[in-house]
């Protein structure tokens, strides 16, 4: 198998195991066609949804892609717990052990909870990051990888692209690196999928140390999108709720760039650098999105764009990471 105990970080994907991942995936992308889409895979199994942090997408993929492998899922928002972070974590924690979790999905705002969760010896179960503090979020980028691979590397034949990867392919990441740990994962995972990534973001929001990213970056995205003709472009949100002092205001972003139209006009998607791209390249978004901020209405609402197959993706990919942490081999979907 895989040989994956928790999904903490895409650095724990090496290249077999990612394509591993990926074509498990198209497997269970083709048992969501079916009338039936539930799969008894996971009975008896219990999968806890652990969500520090606010989250739409990804809470409620994880808790489709539990329950259409049959898993009793247990969702546990704990937004707003005034204990101290570590003391909360570990009594959440053994209450979980003590409830017998097989798989626990956490988010949290702090970078390295679910490696804590997964190595302090508090849970025996399998634990999935879905996103922690600017560090990591996994199953995103693996759900960014598939819907990359059935644009670019699949064909009629082979629609999903399976046992393929990436290489060759050049993918563009714009926007607020500094705060985006889907642009971490991301960049790790599509360099381990053999694709060439470019950050694209004013110098402010670029991290220190990116030099030692794999990736190249650059502060002229028209120039990124005029010479380099990305096959695809992953537009990042503008998080604003990590940019104020003490997180949640609006008011902080503006230290990061000049002006919300200043932002727009230059790293902004709109229609016409929608048509300064290669006809086959395709616009991404991980969600929520700034309308109007980071990408214009029309490039969001254009036939260019996968944002919504991303979150569809996102179920076949979450069952694919479930199903290979705690069902191993058994092929009981076929
Ligand atoms: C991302 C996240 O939470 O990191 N969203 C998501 O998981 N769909 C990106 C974001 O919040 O901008």
């Amino acid at each position: 198998m895989t040989g994956l105990r928790h999904l903490l970080s895409a650095a724990d994907l090496d290249h077999e195991t990612a394509i591993a991942v990926l074509d498990t995936a198209a497997q269970m992308s083709a048992t969501q066609s079916r009338e039936i889409k539930k799969l008894p895979t996971l009975r008896g199994r219990t999968v806890v949804n652990l969500f520090f942090e606010d989250s739409t997408r990804t809470r409620i993929s994880f808790e489709a892609a539990a329950k259409r492998l049959s898993a009793d899922v247990i969702n546990f928002s704990a937004k707003g717990s005034s204990v101290s972070k570590g003391e909360s974590l570990k009594d959440t924690a053994l209450t979980l052990q003590a409830m017998g979790a097989d798989a626990v999905v956490i988010r949290h705002h702090a970078s390295g909870a679910p490696h804590r969760l997964a190595h302090a010896g508090w849970v025996d179960a399998a634990v999935v990051n879905a996103g922690d503090g600017t560090h990591q979020h996994p199953t995103q980028a693996l759900l960014d990888a598939f819907t990359l691979r059935r644009h670019l590397a699949g064909d009629a034949d082979n629609p999903d692209g399976v046992g393929l990867d990436l290489a060759g392919k050049h993918v563009a990441i714009v926007g607020d690196v500094l705060h985006s740990r889907v642009a971490r994962s991301n960049v790790l995972l599509l360099h381990t999928l053999g694709a060439r990534v470019t950050l694209v973001a004013p110098p402010t929001l670029v991290p220190v140390g990116v030099e030692a990213w794999p990736c190249a970056v650059s502060y002229d995205l028209d120039g990124v999108i005029a010479d380099q003709q990305p096959d695809a472009i992953m537009m990042l949100r503008v998080q604003r709720e990590r940019m104020g002092a003490g997180g949640g205001g609006t008011t902080g972003a503006t230290s990061f760039f000049p002006s919300p139209l200043e932002y727009t006009r230059t790293f902004g998607l709109d229609a016409r650098r929608l048509r300064m791209l290669p006809d086959h390249a395709i616009v991404m978004h991980p969600g929520p999105m700034n309308r109007g901020l980071e990408i214009s209405a029309d490039a969001a609402d254009s036939d260019r764009a996968v944002i919504v197959e991303q979150v569809a993706n996102g179920v076949a990919v979450r069952m694919a990471v479930l199903y290979l942490l705690l069902a191993g081999e058994r092929e009981a979907w076929s």
